[in-house]
Formats: C-alpha cells, structure tokens, sequence
C-alpha cells in the first residue's frame, strides 16, 4: 500500500508539477491530491495555503537559498532538490516551525527522491538558510530594481514599470496588497433568487457577507465558519466567485433588458454571467471563446448558473462572415498578462515576462479591431493587467485609426483614472478609463473603458 506522503512532500510534489506542465496552481493541487487519494479537507487546506504563499513570495525565498548556495543557482537545481529545499526554507523563515524539523523532512524527501548526496547538499543548504537574513541578500542586490524585486517577490520588469508609474512608496503598499490575501466577493445570480434571499440563506449557513457599495449584485465576503463553496447557495447556482473589479468591467458596459450582447473572449463566462443576472436574463447573450476547453468550462458554469446564451467557438480577431452584427453592446476581455491578480494567481508572477505583455498588447488590439468590425453601439474593452502597453496604449492605438468610436467614463462610482503618459507617449483619453487597485480598492488590478460610437 501507498504510503501517506506529509504535507510538504504534496506541497513539492505540486510546485514539480506546476513548473513542468504550468498548468494552473490550483489544477496541480487537485491533480496531486487526487493521484494520491487524499480527501481529509484539512490536508487539501495546508497544502493550498502552503504552494499559493510559496508561488508568492517565491522570489524572495529564492533568492535567500541563492545567497548561501553562492556558485549555483535554484534554477539549476533538480526539481525534487529545489522544490523540498523551497518547501523548507518557507517554513523556516515565514512559519516559524523549527529549523531542525522543516530540514530534517527536505532531506528526507529528496534522500527518497534523488538520492544521498543531494540530501547532504540541501542538509548544508537549509543550515546556511537559517543563519542568513534577509538584510544580508538585499544588501547585495545590485540596485534599487533588484532590491525591492526580491524583498518583495515580484519579477523585476514589473517593479521597474510599476516605479516609473507610481513611485516607491506606492509600488511598495501595491506589493504587499499583492502578497495578501485577496478579499472575497461573491455575485448573486438575481435571476435565479432575489438577492435579500440570498444574503438570509449564506447568513443562515455561518457565512456572513456586506453588499458592496459600488458595484450591484456583489457581495464582500466578512467572516465565515463554512466556506461560501459548501453552503446551498453556492449549490445551487444562487450565488458564485467573482471578483469586485470583474463585475465592475461588466457593470460598465450598462446592459438595458432587451439588449443584443457579446462577449467576444467569454470563457469562463463571469462577464456573461454578470451582464444576464444585472439585466434578470433579459439579453440576448452571445459568447465567443477561441478555446474547445474553456468553453465546455464556460457551458457547465452556464448550467448551474442558469444562464442562457448562444455558444460560438471562433477567432474574435476575424469576427465578420462568421457572426451577423447588430449587437447593441459588446465585451472585450482578451488574454493579458494578468499582472493584476497576482493575489489570486500568484503563478502569473514567474510566466509572464516582459516581452510577453507587448505580445498580449498585439493580440488585445487586434481582438479589439475585429470586435469593432461589428459595429457594436458601445464596447467595454477590460483587461486584469496594471501595464499601460496592454491598456492605455491599447485604447490610444485603437482610437487612433478608429474614429467612429470614442470613450466615455463609465458610469461605475469606483476606480482611480488612467495613466496620462508612459515613456513618450501621452494619452488623451485616460480621465475616461477606470483602474481598480488591490491596495486602493481591495480588488484585483483592472483596467475598463467604456467606447462609444459604432
Ligand atoms: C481573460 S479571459 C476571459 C474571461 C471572461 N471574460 C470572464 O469574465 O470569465 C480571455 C479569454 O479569451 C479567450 N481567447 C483567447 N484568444 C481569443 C481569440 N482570438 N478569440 C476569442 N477568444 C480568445 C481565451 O480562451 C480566454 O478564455
């Protein structure tokens, strides 16, 4: 029989798998602990706490195995080496579980795993991790970038982004914001139950939550004593996660009863769902996704949510012979880097690069072009990124060759404007556009405009 593997060998086990396939974290949680038949939920919990907090705050944590590995580097590890040793020196440094216990357990696992001699490395590895500090690694970081790139754990191209667009302090308060825990907000499907209804019925199961005050038909999450997943809203469809600033970008679009919507990039289908509960299943919702398994995704999630809507897979670049317009209103939410929800999808941090987010900008802006070959009356153009190539720039490229289209701010009381300039351009239209911040607004990182014309 299979022996039970600890906590830390599952929390590795996750990481070894994320880094090969970079699969969703959370798929890789369920995929390990499935493949090893575990089911008691308190095991499921330490284990998803543990890989999310180390995906987060993974560059620091490297960085001090770095430091005392002096010649070679985590990133030329063996997996089974460098995931023990990571699962180690987080418990050490942020735990405060006893140094000789988190070392102890890594050298048994890669002792298993790899063999002796890497466990005598990491043995030596995890005894200079816990006499180094932290001030000792960021004294030599080679300059500012680097500096708060590591002691705050996030990829230095954002740190250098974010610098030039807020400053320090505030680069700083958006960091930690990220490494937090995200609120919780939940979405009332209203055309399923009244939401008063609603609030009674979680109240009545432990879990405790505030309308919001901006944004209908969203829920602030408080306290809770089950989690919202394992109560009957949740079940039957009444109630489902999403995210304050995702529902902001739907709200914007201000969808009226009667309205022919789109959504061109729509799986999982939270926007869709959004526009159909705010207008109490009044549209005339019409989904496009590119992706076969999103959108099958997309249908289950349609089905306990009851909403209803035609299903397209096609290209939202190429939008014209494949769909008939006459859409009154339509979302654009494409592929991003998704640098504003690194709270929630901390693995985000180490994918994207770069020279990434120019590429998202090339595709967001061609999704953008071929939506408005349509001619919808208005456009909610969103992304869940913070860099201005992929949302200022996007919108000022667009407007620049569109001229039947222009902004308009939204009618959504929340948000902070746009970015007037970045490097040497400067952008008109910024006043218009909304930003939602985790450190001002307590949400993921998102960016909505709302185009008019048609
Ligand atoms: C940010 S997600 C959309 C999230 C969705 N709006 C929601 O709120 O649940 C972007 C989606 O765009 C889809 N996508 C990527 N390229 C596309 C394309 N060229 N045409 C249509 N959909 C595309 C992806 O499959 C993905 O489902």
């Amino acid at each position: 029989m299979e022996r039970d593997l600890s906590r830390q060998e599952l929390t590795a086990e996750t990481l070894v798998l994320w880094e090969k396939t970079r699969m969703s974290l959370r798929n890789c949680i369920k995929r390990v602990m499935r493949s090893h038949g575990v089911e008691d939920h308190k095991v499921w919990g330490t284990v998803h706490a543990y890989a999310f907090e180390i995906v987060k705050l993974l560059g620091t944590i490297d960085a001090l195995i770095d430091h005392v590995t002096k010649g070679s580097s985590t990133r030329e590890m063996h997996p089974w080496v460098r995931n023990p040793l990571r699962v180690a020196t987080y418990e050490m440094k942020w735990r405060d579980l006893k140094p000789a216990i988190a070392t102890s357990e890594a050298v048994r696992i890669i002792s298993e795993r790899v063999g002796d001699g890497p466990a005598r490395f990491a043995n030596a590895v995890l005894y200079d991790v816990e006499e180094v500090t932290l001030e000792e690694v960021l004294e030599k970081a080679e300059d500012e970038i680097e500096r708060l790139s590591i002691e705050y754990s996030h990829p230095t191209w954002y740190v250098k982004h974010l610098l030039d667009l807020l400053g320090r302090d505030e680069l700083i308060e958006l960091m930690k914001a990220n490494n937090e825990e995200p609120v919780r907000y939940l979405r009332v499907n209203a055309h399923l139950k009244d939401p008063d209804a609603v609030i009674l019925a979680l109240e009545r199961e432990g879990v405790v939550v505030e309308e919001d005050p901006h944004v209908p038909l969203i829920l602030r999450v408080v306290e809770w004593n089950v989690p919202p997943v394992r109560t009957e809203p949740y079940r039957r469809g009444w109630v489902t996660y999403q995210d304050k600033a995702s529902a902001a970008a739907a709200y914007a679009l201000a969808p009226e009863p009667g309205e022919r919507v789109l959504d061109a990039c729509s799986a999982p289908g939270n926007k869709a769902a959004y526009v159909y509960a705010y207008t109490c299943g009044e549209v005339e919702l019409t989904c496009v996704d590119i992706n076969p398994r999103r959108i099958e995704e997309m249908k289950r999630n349609f089905k306990r949510w009851g909403v209803e809507a035609e299903v397209v897979r096609a290209d939202a670049a190429r939008l014209k012979g494949v769909l008939n317009g006459g859409f009154d209103a339509a979302l654009v939410d494409p592929p991003c880097s998704s640098s504003g929800s690194y709270n929630r999808t901390p693995e985000a941090k180490w994918t994207v690069k770069w020279r990434h987010v120019r590429r998202y900008a090339e595709g967001q802006l061609r999704i953008l072009r071929g939506v408005a070959d349509l001619k919808p009356g208005r456009m909610v153009y969103s992304t869940c990124s913070v860099t201005v190539p992929e949302n200022e720039d996007v919108v000022h490229r667009f407007l620049s060759h569109e001229d039947t289209y222009s902004t308009r701010k939204p009618d959504v009381p929340v948000g902070s404007p746009g970015f007037d300039r970045w490097m040497d351009r400067r952008y008109r239209h910024h006043r218009h556009m909304i930003r939602l911040w985790p450190h001002r607004h307590m949400t993921e990182g998102f960016c909505v405009t709302l185009l008019e014309g048609g």
